[in-house]
């Protein structure tokens, strides 16, 4: 609970994302982290070599976005620093250990901004308004070499709706919500990567069930390369329940 706490404490966001329980996912994400350092290995290690694998298709003289950097567990730092037009690290929240994890990497910067452009009027909306949230991710795209969405996409909707959506209004704003990610990142005109969990795996009691996280419509193809992330084994939400997440890697331009 200690890491949780300081982690809540000391992470700086834009206005709505403490409302919006991000601030409290990212920290739940660092303890998780803390708890299961061996078993998220593997993942971590496919995000990052996943990304470094594709820098050589960089324009050199722009620089790299990376949407969702969170704490940057599944971010290669060093590999990106060397990208002398600069990386840009992209999310509605920087944690304390982002700020320290980026000293010494002179071409990184940080960027807060709401990547689905819905936090605030959601959030700010009085209760039974109908809102919708824009067609498409409302974050200027264009002037950059390459952008990758890291781990982000099945997180995007939890602000607005649980996982998965517990009604139509729910199912409604997770699929929109989806889709104005996929479609800024569709119509970019530099390559792109989407990282991202499409289906959860709950074990319990000798049975598995399978849970889309994400509509299979949204993304183009079949991923480039498919590798498991053992999210919560038994005992860490419940006795008996083990929650493994499949992630793909996705190249959607060139
Ligand atoms: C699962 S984490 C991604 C993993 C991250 N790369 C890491 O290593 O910690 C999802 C990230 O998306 C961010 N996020 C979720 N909704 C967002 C929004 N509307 N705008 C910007 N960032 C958002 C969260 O703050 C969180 O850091």
């Amino acid at each position: 609970m200690l890491i949780e706490t300081l982690v809540w404490a000391t992470s700086t966001c834009i206005p709505a994302a403490r409302k919006a329980g991000l601030v409290s996912e990212v920290a739940a994400i660092a303890g998780r982290h803390k708890r299961h350092k061996s078993l998220w290995g593997h993942h971590l290690t496919h995000t990052k070599s996943f990304i470094e694998k594709h820098l050589s298709l960089v324009d050199p003289n722009k620089p790299i976005l990376i949407l969702g950097s969170g704490l940057c567990l599944d971010i290669p730092l060093s590999a990106l620093n060397k990208h002398a037009a600069g990386v840009v690290l992209m999310d509605a929240v920087q944690p304390l250990a982002t700020r320290i994890a980026c000293i010494g990497f002179a071409n990184i910067q940080f960027c807060y901004a709401d990547i689905t452009g819905f936090l605030r009027p959601f959030w700010n909306s009085k209760e039974g308004a109908k809102i919708t949230p824009p067609p498409i991710a409302p974050i200027n795209l264009n002037h950059y070499g390459m952008v990758i969405s890291c781990n982000l996409l099945s997180q995007l909707p939890l602000s607005f709706a649980h996982s998965p959506p517990t009604d139509e209004t729910e199912r409604r704003l997770t699929a929109s919500i989806q889709l104005a990610h996929m479609k800024a990142l569709t119509s970019l005109s530099c390559p792109a990567l989407l990282i991202t969990d499409y289906e959860r795996l709950e074990s319990e009691a000798g049975s598995t069930n399978n849970i889309p996280t994400i509509s299979p419509r949204l993304v183009p193809r079949e991923p480039e390369e498919t590798w498991q992330w053992h999210i919560a084994p038994k005992g860490d939400i419940r006795p008996g329940l083990d929650i493994k997440l499949n992630v793909g890697g996705w190249l959607l331009s060139s």
